[in-house]
């Protein structure tokens, strides 16, 4: 039997304090890998991040046949082309990344041949219908394991075999996800005719950034419409560039919000990515009160980019919800257990997303703010939460194998006096395996064994 790690936190030991890079955005790491695999030549990432979940991306699109090849100077890959994957001699495994799923899902439900995806076990109770069903309609083969839940889908999925071309379609993506929209867009670069995507509520854009970028024939229109254009004259070729990652807002995150908490701290968090449709947290927190001045603005590679100075702050209770919801989503645990920590009450809506991450995040947010005896509403599309500021106590913590409930509760247990245990850790390594010891580094009192 494996053990699982733990992280063990003793809160409010001293100020946190320095300058830090965290590691490259998951996202735009994912698509960065992927793009490049299908483009025309070489191309060069940097900034790539060392997380599980960016490794499995790369590791699967070795297994298609794409030469990739890793130097100081980042990861070099061949790119194969569109239509040049090849099949792979046994499953992919996406392990905990539902990126890689949803993503590859797109990549490889049109190709001749046959692929089957797998993951652990948090991601095989994951719901792929999403995917699976406007991948089919655009003519693709998408089979995973039917389950209790009327028409859903689970992995492992197997895909492809198919013999013919995809078409075009108009989707209308029911759930405003990003992973949804770049399944549909990636079976698109190899569909006949016009595919229209359109979402209920703009979620995060790398991919049509990047598309855009490589020339392919991308139109984006206003209240969600995604357009990919159009059969003539395109000649399925994705121009070969270089692709620099920014630094993952959402694993800045959990920075800013341990510099918001601990007294007399100041943190200079540099080269992170601010793109428009990731920057909820930042809206939210600073509604909260929190002290974060965005510096340096600059555009990397088509990504806006900024260093983000944070100082404690005395935090108050926010509303979030609509379209600040799904520009802070995967912000949300840790934006609860700021909330915490605030004063007044913390309403969270419209995020029933949440139950179907890596874990119920809802559920196992309540659990964790209920360890450190908070108060907690849960509600079918959100949290309620009265702030109890200077009145937690320890917790020990199950993070239900989530690594943003792991995080988001290191967070919360460093502004509260006494050693807080979180069990289940290991997952934060998917993407920022380097967490603990970047906050012992600051001056934070942490161990991950
Ligand atoms: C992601 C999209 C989001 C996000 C996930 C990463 C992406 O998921 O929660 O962590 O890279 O496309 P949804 O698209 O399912 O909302």
């Amino acid at each position: 039997m494996t053990t699982k790690a733990k992280i063990i936190v003793r809160g409010r030991t001293q100020p946190l304090a320095g300058e830090v890079a965290v590691p490259g955005d998951k996202s735009i790491g994912h698509r960065a890998v992927i793009f490049g695999a299908l483009a025309s030549g070489p191309v060069r990432v940097t900034g790539l991040s060392g997380g599980e979940d960016n490794r499995r991306t790369v590791t699967a699109l070795e297994a298609l046949g794409v030469p990739i090849r890793r130097d100081e100077a980042g990861l070099h890959i061949d790119g194969v082309g569109i239509q040049g994957l090849r099949q792979a001699q046994s499953e992919l495994d996406c392990g905990n990344s539902g990126t890689t799923m949803r993503l590859f899902s797109g990549l490889l439900c049109g190709q001749p041949f046959v692929s089957k995806l797998v993951g652990d076990v948090y991601l095989c109770k994951r719901p792929m219908k999403r995917v699976a069903a406007p991948l089919t309609l655009m003519g693709g083969t998408v089979t995973g394991q039917p389950g209790a839940r009327t028409g859903e889908v689970y992995p492992p999925l197997v895909l492809g075999g198919v013999p013919h071309r995809l078409h075009g379609t108009e989707v209308d993506g029911r759930v405003a996800s990003a992973q949804v929209k770049s399944a549909v867009l990636l079976a698109a670069l190899g569909a006949d005719g016009i595919t229209q995507y359109r979402e209920p509520s703009r979620s995060r854009d790398h991919t049509e950034r990047m598309l855009a970028a490589m020339g392919a024939p991308l139109t984006v229109t206003d209240g969600g419409l995604t357009s990919i254009l159009e059969p003539y004259g395109w000649d399925r070729v994705l121009r070969a560039r270089n692709f620099v990652v920014p630094g993952d807002l959402s694993s800045a995150a959990f920075l800013l919000g341990a510099a918001s908490l601990v007294e007399g701290s100041r943190l200079r968090i540099i080269g992170v990515g601010i793109n428009p449709t990731r920057t909820g947290l930042l809206d939210a927190l600073h509604a909260m009160g929190a002290q974060i001045v965005v510096e340096n603005q600059r555009d990397e590679g088509g990504e806006p980019v900024a260093d983000l100075v944070v100082q404690a702050a005395s935090l108050s209770g926010t509303r979030v919800a609509g379209d600040l919801t799904v520009r802070s989503l995967d912000e949300l645990p840790l934006l609860s257990a700021l909330a915490a920590h605030a004063v007044g009450m913390t309403v969270l809506c419209d995020a029933e997303e949440l139950r179907v991450k890596e874990s119920d995040r809802l559920s196992a947010t309540a659990a964790m703010l209920r360890a450190f005896g908070v108060d907690v509403e849960e509600r079918p599309d959100g949290l309620a939460i009265e702030g109890r500021p200077g009145r937690l106590r320890p917790a020990v913590v199950d993070s239900h194998g989530d690594h943003r409930i792991a995080m988001a509760a290191a967070v919360c247990a460093l502004a509260v006096d006494g050693e807080t245990v979180i069990h289940d850790a290991d997952n934060v390594a998917t993407s920022y395996p380097s967490f603990a010891a970047t906050l012992a580094d600051l001056g934070a009192t942490i161990t991950m064994s």
